[in-house]
């Protein structure tokens, strides 16, 4: 944030169920990082609540041990001690049940905190507590008499809220009971994340993409959050839970409504909220017996070495995991939006763990151009554009169109336009809790969800959780392996509709190339652009042992089999896996055939292309050289590689 912003009120900060993780992974940084950029009003303190019996001073040493407190979760590139100090100073500690009597005690400690340093009566509570205590807190806090007196009382609560429609539509009864909807500030921590801020500020403030912004000019979007990550021992809260609640239902949901709300009249909280809502709210509710046409599920299963060993556990090996779970851990889902702007234009989501690549995307694709106008040209057919909103690892936006390849003849390349975060601006990592802290303290509840909004969330959601409850997937689970891309069924889901998956290859993802490893950020974004895409049909030979080797592949997803001369099977390979490098640096025969095992689809990097990313950049020839010899034992020359 620009050092222009106000600083943040002042106010007494209790949060419950501070001897948590989440605490010192996360709140604490997030703090820390609003001290640093000098956000932080300092008419602030800090009071831990939790059942543990700890001083203030027992309190502040978890907080800031050297290997597991502030100075190992800073997000920022060095740590100022000083800075860190200051704040933890501010920390204090009271031990307390959920119990009316203890709450007293809660509010004098809270009164004494608040003269100490001049917080105005402000008081913010934080949840960071099981859902199912959100409530008696509420109820305790009220009986306790927490909302007599000066100042302001705010509420963050942490997620999931509620498990279900109904319990979430009791949830928000409990807590709007004592308290108004003003004061309840619902976190999703996706929202604090400056991508997903981004997605506002890109959409309403250019004027460019407005027009195009509905069913005339978009064919599909596409929504993807991809994690590499297994369920990281939180075994016990997944196997309630499932990639539907912990990432679709508000994550995913709440970029969707960003994505495709209408105009807000201002960006006052509730201008932003109300067309949220609205959005939410044309999304069609499935019946149960649309599900299964609509949605596709699936559950990991676990990874092998190359002598059949399990390498990683599948899900239901997993600690704290019913070893029958029918939790799904991948979800893919096409939505239809009934209204005027989108109606016809399908919205694909997909989100999955142990997958083979970390990656969130948001993939707006464009009508195809009639291709006509190229007949009985070297062109065979047309890429649609595409907008693509890089949310995370990377940070950005790219637009992708196609160019002319400069030569005689009419030939088109992809290429893109982008944008990165990282490269425009110089800021600190931030852990996308600050800017929810400094909103709440502000008073600012645009970056929080109302209670309508989580109905109409749970709404959407609800008939998925009803058929897969009535339906429990048995034997069919697991269904994808570790690091592939997920279920078959999920690209079926899309290609019923004559349309795929738009895999966003990650210069991370092309760097598990020995070939690309290090490789300078220019030369892997090239080479990501001159990627294309075909399939081979389970049982076709991609490459046959004895032909030139005119290009290397990257397997998306499926599986092959190397073969030797005598076509047996060497080695499998499956999703994420690549074959035929060697074919980029040398024109000689290829030494061993692959065929699909299953239905393929592959990437592919052309010699030629290569080639000329080489000739246009004659740097990379030069670091290409160094590379061949060093990882292939390759004794090669720049003009080999430019094909001069
Ligand atoms: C959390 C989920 O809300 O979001 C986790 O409970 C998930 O399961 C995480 O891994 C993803 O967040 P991020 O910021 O890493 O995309």
């Amino acid at each position: 944030m620009p050092p222009s912003n106000p600083l943040s009120e002042p106010c007494v900060m209790v949060i419950f169920g501070a001897s948590g993780d989440l605490t010192k992974r996360l709140l604490v940084p997030a703090l820390y990082n609003l001290a640093c950029d000098g956000l932080l009003s300092d008419n602030f303190a800090v009071l831990g609540v939790g059942r543990s019996e700890i001083t203030d001073a027992q309190f502040r040493a978890s907080m800031s041990g050297e290997n597991d407190g502030l100075p190992k979760f800073h997000t920022r590139k060095s740590f100022d001690r000083a800075q860190g100090d200051r704040l933890i100073n501010r920390f204090h500690f009271s031990p307390a049940n959920i119990a009316v009597e203890d709450f007293k005690k809660l509010k004098q400690r809270v009164g004494e905190l608040d003269r100490a340093c001049q917080a105005q009566g402000n008081v913010l509570f934080y949840f960071a507590m099981a859902p199912r205590f959100f409530g008696p807190l509420c109820d305790t806090l009220h009986a306790a008499g927490f909302q007599d007196g000066p100042g302001w009382r705010r509420i963050i609560v942490e997620k999931p809220f509620g498990t279900d429609l109904a319990s979430a539509l009791q949830l928000n009864q409990e807590i709007l009971k004592h308290w108004n909807e003003e004061q309840i500030f619902r976190v999703d921590h996706y929202l604090g994340k400056e991508t997903v801020q981004n997605l506002l500020a890109f959409r309403f403030s250019n004027g460019m993409f407005e027009p195009l912004w509905n069913s005339h000019h978009i064919d599909n979007i596409q929504f993807n959050v991809c994690e590499s990550v297994d369920v990281q021992g939180r075994g016990g809260y997944y196997d309630s839970a499932g990639v539907l609640r912990d990432m679709i239902q508000n994550h995913m949901f709440q970029m969707l409504s960003y994505l495709c709300m209408e105009p807000p009249g201002s960006f006052e909280a509730d201008a932003i909220r109300n067309e949220k809502a609205k959005l939410l709210q044309s999304v069609r509710i499935y019946t149960p017996e649309e599900v299964p046409q609509y949605v596709v599920r699936g559950q990991y299963g676990p990874s092998f070495r190359a002598n059949g060993e399990i390498n990683q556990p599948g899900y239901r090996q997993e600690k704290d995991v019913d070893p029958a779970s029918g939790t799904e851990t991948f979800a893919a889902i096409k939505l239809q939006i009934d209204n005027w702007r989108w109606s016809g234009v399908p919205i694909y989501l997909r989100s999955g763990k142990a997958l083979w690549k970390r990656g969130t995307e948001i993939v707006v694709t464009f009508k195809t151009a009639p291709a006509a106008v190229f007949r009985g040209t070297a062109v065979e057919q047309l890429e649609p554009n595409r907008l693509v909103f890089h949310i995370q690892p990377q940070q950005g936006i790219e637009l992708l169109f196609q160019a002319k390849v400069p030569g005689p003849t009419m030939q088109l390349q992809k290429v893109d336009m982008r944008f990165s975060y990282g490269n425009a601006f110089k800021a600190s990592r931030y852990t996308g809790y600050e800017v929810m802290f400094y909103s709440c303290m502000r008073g600012d509840a645009t970056l929080f969800s109302r209670g309508d909004l989580v109905k109409a969330a749970w709404e959407i959601a609800q008939p998925l959780l009803d058929y897969w409850k009535a339906t429990p997937p048995g034997d069919e689970f697991p269904n994808y392996a570790r690091n592939s891309w997920g279920p078959p069924a999920a690209s079926a889901l899309v290609e019923r509709d004559g349309r795929r998956w738009f895999e966003v290859v990650t210069p991370e993802m092309l760097e598990q190339l020995p070939l690309f490893k290090g490789g300078e950020p220019m030369l892997l974004s090239a080479v990501i652009m001159a990627l294309k895409s075909c399939s081979f049909a389970a049982g076709e030979t991609i490459i046959r042992a004895g032909d030139p080797a005119g290009e290397m592949y990257l397997i998306c997803r499926g599986s092959a089999v190397v073969l030797d001369p005598a076509d047996q099977p060497l080695h499998q390979l499956g999703d994420g896996d690549y074959f035929g490098e060697i074919g980029l640096l040398l024109s000689a025969p290829r030494n061993a055939s692959v065929k699909a095992a299953t239905q393929c689809d592959l990437f592919v990097l052309k010699k030629s292309d290569f080639n000329r990313i080489m000739r246009d950049s004659p740097h990379f020839a030069a670091a290409m050289v160094t590379l061949a010899k060093a990882r292939y034992d390759l004794v090669l020359s720049c003009a080999d590689l430019m094909c001069l």
